[in-house]
């Protein structure tokens, strides 16, 4: 496997070029998939803030990702944050629970000082958020037996309870650069449509492929087992197992996180082959980690440092549990491949990364695929093995330029094309968008991350994947406070920050939003 002494770089050399990683004679995605960054737009009062959440109390609510509160005159809601999240974004909330007049209530929850992370923190992270997740579910069982409230505000992953009179909505709104974002007012129905385009393309392939240039390359049947007989929904049966007590969630993928492998495992016919590669999990850009799959199974985990090295620790530990739903024994099997549909989200700059200011967030944006092994989150399975004493929690690596390939029905279709999801592209996807602007400014991506050697100049292994956090923080730091000259240097396309697109973040689009006023004065690039 690794040998550290084989790479010769010489003293420029961070570390030796492990084994597997990616060689490139030129950045492969310089031309095709240039970094983008939004401009830096300082906000500086609670009421700049309020154009964004207007959008979002007028969406319809559906349980997904995307914030979509609706909300109604006299319904009671409860917003539950923490002091992790900004005050002026938390007043910015307030404001508009008045002004839909909901009879609302607000919960800071205390979780303590605000960690600074490193990616090698998702292990232990995952280990304890599995466990708050279930008190979670628990709580909103509570919330709903008592009829207490009629809507709850909170968290920004995960599943919710679904068909219950309670409607668990998101909270994803940390900073105020999170939510001064197009993403937030990006039409509903647009980002609905994305959503199913998406799937409808996923529940019919027969075979699915997904490569990234960070190493990945992994293969798996869409057994038809894995379907009811229509092949909508996933197999009722599975559903049951795996989900038991909230099939309806369950059975489809999540609004804003297109499940892109079923989230029930079959036993038997499992058959994901293949090796997963990456530098960034949900908490942060970690050392370059190397999954080996066979029969959807981990059989290896290669490299990656200190995340690497938990992550074989807990894969030791557990190698002889049989979890409830699992197609073999040992925690380390992979479950998901979700797909981010909203191509406005951005990875924050400011405070980068620490507290909830951390790399969940962009996993939702259009085209990038999140893959996760371990218990699959919040399912009864998952419950059933925490209950019986084992250690449950699970875990991920994040790919920024996958192709997703299908089969169907013989033809071969692109779904993402070097992490573009091509729902972008689709005429009648475009068409829909029209009713409400310019489509060329609403589908488009305003952020694809700067990662030397892959789609700027550089070394991917010298200049970025043998520290990926030292310069992922360098980037953001730069790119914040020295935005136009940032932009040059990585040779990034500035599109959001000219001429049109710059207006159209400037605006947050005011246009569509019911508001007479900008949602924002000015930015650094205006
Ligand atoms: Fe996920």
């Amino acid at each position: 496997m690794l040998d550290k002494t084989q790479a010769g770089q010489g003293s420029v050399t961070p570390r030796g070029r492990p084994d597997g990683v990616p060689v490139f004679t030129s950045p492969p995605l310089k031309s095709v998939r240039p970094p983008r960054c939004p401009p830096f737009v300082e906000v500086t009062s609670p009421d700049q803030l309020l154009p964004y959440l207007e959008h979002v109390a007028k969406r319809p609510y559906n349980h997904g990702l995307n914030a979509c509160w609706d909300l109604q005159p006299g319904e009671r809601v409860l917003l539950r944050v923490d002091n992790w999240h900004s005050d002026m974004v938390v007043q910015a909330c307030q404001k508009i629970l008045e002004k839909y007049n909901v009879i609302y209530e607000i919960k800071k929850i205390d979780r303590g000082p605000i960690p600074q992370w490193v990616g090698a923190d998702e292990v232990q992270y995952y280990l304890r958020r599995t466990k708050e997740l279930a008190e979670w579910m628990d709580m909103w069982e509570e919330i709903e037996k008592k009829k207490e409230y009629d809507k709850v505000l909170m968290g920004y992953g995960g599943p919710v309870l679904a068909e219950r009179h309670i409607k668990i909505q998101r909270m994803p709104f940390i900073t105020p650069e999170i939510l001064a974002s197009p993403a937030h007012t990006m039409p509903i129905e647009v980002l609905n449509a994305m959503d199913k385009w998406t799937w409808d393309r996923i529940r019919s392939a027969k075979r699915a492929r997904i490569t990234d240039p960070e190493g990945t390359d992994l293969e798996f049947t869409n057994h038809a087992e894995y379907w009811d007989s229509r092949r909508e929904f996933y197999n009722p049966d599975l559903v049951s197992a795996t989900w038991t007590g909230n099939e309806h969630f369950g059975k489809t993928y999540l609004p804003g996180h297109v499940t892109g492998r079923p989230w029930v495992f079959l036993p038997g016919k499992e058959s994901g082959n293949g090796v997963i590669a990456g530098t960034t999990n949900h908490i942060a850009a970690m050392d370059w980690t190397q999954l080996v799959v066979e029969i959807s199974k981990i059989t290896q985990i290669n490299e990656g440092g200190e995340f690497g090295r938990q992550l074989r620790e807990v894969m030791a530990q557990t190698a002889d549990i049989q979890y409830p739903t699992f197609p073999g024994k040992g925690i380390m099997h992979w479950w998901e491949a979700s797909i981010g549909t909203n191509p406005h989200i951005h990875r924050p700059r400011k405070d980068f990364p620490s507290g909830f200011v951390n790399c969940l967030y962009e996993r939702v944006r259009s085209g990038v695929i999140h893959m996760g092994f371990g218990t699959i989150i919040s399912s009864m399975a998952e419950r059933q093995a925490a209950r019986a004493g084992h250690l449950v929690g699970h875990w991920h690596i994040h790919l920024y330029f996958p192709n997703y390939h299908l089969e169907r029905e013989g033809d071969n279709e692109m779904l993402i094309e070097n992490g573009r999801l091509l729902a972008l592209d689709d005429p009648e996807i475009r068409k829909l968008c029209a009713k409400y602007g310019d489509v060329d400014l609403w589908l488009d991506e305003s952020w694809n991350p700067a990662v030397p050697g892959i789609n700027m100049d550089g070394d991917y292994w010298d200049h970025y994947a043998a520290d990926p956090l030292h310069w992922v923080k360098t980037e953001l730091e730069v790119c914040r406070n020295y935005h136009p000259m940032f932009m040059k240097m990585v040779g990034a396309d500035d599109k959001y920050c000219q001429g049109a697109g710059a207006d159209f973040w400037k605006g947050g689009c005011c246009n569509h939003s019911g508001h007479g006023h900008h949602a924002l004065p000015g930015n650094c690039c205006g």
